[in-house]
């Protein structure tokens, strides 16, 4: 399976945020990721809507917006007016998650979960028919740079083989503290879609250089199973 590397703005410089998005899609980004925050779901806050609608015109590259936000259901219609290609939803704030990824798919777009590191697989079993992605976060979300929590590993697994026994196209996304150590054993676990932030936009090189280093990391590795 050929692994996605989705760039996450979070790390981004934000005084010279165009400049980053043509960067990190120039680099080869397959995906550019958005972390949505709103203070509630997580302590921190970052951009909304606007900031999508104004750097859209500089990429074709693919945007997945990661809604880490209460009542994402109010929002679906912002996000995806504002450019998000794939919408990201957290079932820990969606006691009506079939409904939001009904939304996601009203509106055009490509409906995903992601799910904090304590939250099971379970509550997703109902809805594998209505999702193209799982986003395993491997942080407790809220921040960039922090650890890559190592108990997740088995997670990933068994969401690989949820997958596989839906039979259906479904991504594996992993989200926080993906760098150039800890890239080859999610993959190996099953992941297709590797979001990286600090890895990639604070880094020792270039935006280029950063996203190659974790490229070639995990070339030639694949699923175990
Ligand atoms: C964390 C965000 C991540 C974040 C990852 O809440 O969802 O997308 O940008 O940052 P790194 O790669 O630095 O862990
Ligand atoms: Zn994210």
């Amino acid at each position: 399976m050929t692994v996605k590397f989705a760039p996450s703005l979070l790390s981004a410089d934000f005084a010279r945020l165009g400049e980053h998005v043509k960067e990190a899609a120039d680099a080869g980004a397959d995906i550019l990721h958005l972390d949505i925050m709103d203070g509630h779901f997580v302590p921190n806050i970052t951009f909304g809507p606007l900031v999508i609608k104004a750097i859209r015109p500089l990429t074709s590259v693919p945007f997945n917006a990661h809604l880490m936000i209460c009542e994402p259901s109010r929002y679906i219609e912002a996000f995806a007016e504002a450019g998000a290609d794939r919408i990201l939803v957290h079932p820990e704030v969606c006691p009506h998650l079939h409904r939001v990824l009904q939304q996601i798919q009203d509106v055009g777009k490509s409906p995903g979960v992601a799910l904090n590191p304590s939250t099971s697989l379970d509550c997703i079993e109902y809805v594998m028919d209505q999702i193209d992605e799982i986003l395993i976060m491997t942080v407790n979300p809220g921040f960039g740079g922090q650890k890559f929590i190592d108990s997740m590993l088995s997670k990933i697994s068994d969401a690989a083989a949820m997958i596989r026994l839906s039979k259906r196209q479904i991504d594996l996304g992993v989200d926080g503290g993906i760098n150039t150590n800890t890239a080859p054993a999610v993959v190996r676990s099953g992941a297709n879609v590797l979001i990286a932030g600090s890895m990639v936009f604070d880094g020792p090189g270039t935006v280029e250089e950063n996203l190659n280093r974790l490229i070639e990391s995990v070339a030639g590795v694949s699923a175990l199973v």
